[in-house]
């Protein structure tokens, strides 16, 4: 099955953006470099995740400096009006040439109330299944109102010509969107377009895509898939764990702790373990003992490793921040047994994100049968030296751009 390869964009980045001697802030030459390399490397577009750089702020910038990519922006419904979003969007969508996607996310009771919304979880999904049909009635008609439960948009009363409007390339916006919850997935089901849930084992995660497609299709609904991973590809498997043991050797104790609790909650290393796998024991086992987990101990299958990461560090099993590692025949290969179980849409990081994306475009993609829309020729380098002028150097040779080894560095 074809399948679209998306990469990252993000205010933090850096070769371990999860310590504080790993990570840098970008800025606008670092992200248009960016951009730019997502573009030129063939990438069907880039997710741009909730966070400081605003995403449809950072999508405006963006897409002008770019040709082909995507811009899958995040957003958590209703911290602007649909029909100011219709206004925002429609310029976007003509600036772009249609290269505007939504990411639908919900987000979490306590970050939402400083943006003035103070709905709880499961009552932000039915507000946001009303506030996409408000905008999908305004996106067709701009004079059109709403009357809703919760949105109500007055009808035009005044006079614009249509000609005034920026033209609108895509019908519609295409939605994405996440939600493991009940109340998420049945969102989902009435909701998005292509579903997105984080990386978990292949035969899992189609359980779970076809649990979705199941509700979906009760309602005479069918959706597309997607995942999300990071990723190390090196020239021989070696490298690649090697690499992994890098990351490992450069996240302190301290600051996996502090990961491990994201999912598992403050102070769950004191706490009986509900498991009886030994791998997930021997993690729990090492972190007890004050060190990380051995770098075997993190892998579920082959080529998915739960290391360390911006989005945690989850031992027990995949989630948001899941690795694939490998050659880039075998991230390929993974890429496809995943496929095969119904995921249709890979969001990737590795990083720094541009070196990684670059390499990704070079080694990996042309390895792939992918479903861009347009014609993806094989990444040459030939951008490398313009792009990376941005960046600082980077303490590993193997990573585009790098010119210092780890060791000597470290
Ligand atoms: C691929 C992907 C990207 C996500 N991006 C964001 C994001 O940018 N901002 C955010 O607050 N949450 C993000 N989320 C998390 C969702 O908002 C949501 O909290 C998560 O899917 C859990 O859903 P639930 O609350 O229904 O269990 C993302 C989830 C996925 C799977």
């Amino acid at each position: 099955m074809p399948v679209k390869i998306l990469w990252y964009v993000q205010s933090a980045d850096g070769p371990v953006p999860w310590t504080e001697d790993g990570v840098w802030a970008n800025d606008l030459p670092r992200l248009r470099a960016l951009a730019q390399g997502i573009d030129r490397a063939g990438f069907y577009g880039a997710l741009l995740p909730t966070g400081p750089h605003e995403p449809l702020a950072l999508a405006a910038a963006l897409a002008p400096l770019t040709e082909h990519m995507r811009f899958l922006v995040a957003l958590y419904p209703g911290l602007l009006s649909p029909a100011k979003l219709v206004d925002i969007a429609s310029v976007i969508d003509n600036f772009s040439g249609g290269r505007l996607l939504f990411n639908v996310v919900n987000g979490h009771d306590a970050w939402l109330p400083e943006y003035g919304m103070f709905l709880p979880h499961d009552e932000r999904y039915a507000y946001s299944a009303e506030y996409w049909d408000a905008f999908a009635r305004r996106w067709a008609d701009p004079g059109e109102g709403y009357e809703g439960k919760h949105i109500k948009l007055a009808a035009r009363t005044f006079d614009i010509p249509l000609t005034y409007f920026p033209e609108k390339v895509q019908p519609r916006v295409p939605l994405w969107g996440a939600g493991g919850s009940p109340a998420g997935v049945a969102h989902a089901a009435q909701v998005v377009d292509s579903y997105l849930a984080f990386a978990d084992l292949p035969d899992r995660l189609g359980g779970k895509f076809r649990e979705v497609a199941g509700i979906a299709a009760g309602l005479g609904r069918s959706l597309s898939f997607g995942t999300r991973f990071q990723v190390i590809v090196r020239d021989t498997e070696e490298e690649a764990w090697a690499y992994a043991q890098s990351l490992l050797e450069r996240t302190p104790y301290a600051k996996a702790v502090e990961l491990s609790a994201y999912k598992a909650g403050p102070g769950w290393l004191d706490r009986d373990q509900d498991t009886d796998d030994p791998r997930a024991l021997r993690c729990v086992d090492a972190l007890r003992a004050g060190r990380l987990p051995d770098v075997q101990d993190l892998v579920v299958h082959p080529n998915v490793w739960l290391g360390p990461s911006v989005f945690g560090f989850d031992v027990f099993g995949p989630g948001a921040g899941t690795w694939l590692v490998g050659t880039p025949a075998q991230v390929a290969e993974r890429i496809n047994e995943y496929a095969a179980h119904g995921t249709e849409s890979f969001i990737l990081s590795g990083w720094p994100l541009l070196q990684e994306a670059l390499r990704f475009g070079r080694d990996v993609l042309p390895l792939l049968d992918v479903d861009h829309g347009f014609e993806v020729r094989p990444y040459d380098g030939s951008s490398d030296a313009e792009l990376l002028a941005a960046f600082p150097e980077v303490d590993d040779p193997s990573v585009p751009g790098g010119r210092r080894t780890p060791a000597a560095h470290r």
